[in-house]
């Protein structure tokens, strides 16, 4: 059984480096933000806006659990999946945790155009994207059996070094 979870904050690449790996490695990818979507029938942005962030929170964590319960995957996580301890202590034992390390400089080259993320939807990104670093590198870092410079290489080049650590 093989389940490699991808953590990291937004913009940080999990789904585009999850979606690579799991091709290359011929396993099923999941993106929790993508069947959270999918089940909601709308964007994320727009249940947050309405349910707010608690609501969002609970509905995570059951997809999280769920997916981190299915059979051998590549599993990227949203930005914000590890604020709660039970989706910390499920993904560690059910899984080999990969977090894509990016500084928000990085990400917010990257995410200067987002209109998807509801948290960056305020007046200075930037600052919340440093705060979104502070609270969570620690715990991007009690989580993670492996961790990876997001941007210091291209994503194919990114996938094999992860691949080789596997
Ligand atoms: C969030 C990140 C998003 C998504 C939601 C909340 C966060 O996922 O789950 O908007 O709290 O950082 P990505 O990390 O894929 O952008």
């Amino acid at each position: 059984m093989e389940r490699v979870i991808l953590v990291g904050l937004p913009g940080s690449g999990k789904s585009t480096i999850g979606r690579q790996l799991a091709r290359r490695r011929e396993l099923p990818f999941f993106d929790s933000d993508q069947v959270i979507e999918s089940r909601l029938g709308e964007t994320i942005r727009a249940f947050f806006a309405r349910e707010g962030e608690k609501t969002f929170r609970d509905f995570e964590e059951r997809v999280i659990d769920e997916l981190t319960m299915q059979g051998s995957c590549v599993l990227a996580t949203g930005g914000g999946a590890v604020l709660r301890s039970e989706n910390r202590q499920r993904m560690r034992e059910r899984g080999v945790v990969v977090y894509l390390r990016a500084s928000p400089e990085q990400l917010m080259r990257r995410l200067r155009n987002d209109t998807k993320r509801p948290l960056l939807q305020v007046a200075d990104p930037m600052a919340r994207l440093q705060d979104l670093y502070e609270e969570r590198e620690p715990l991007y870092k009690e989580v993670a059996d492996f961790t990876f410079d997001a941007c210091g290489s291209s994503p194919a080049l990114l996938v094999s070094r992860v691949m080789m650590q596997l």
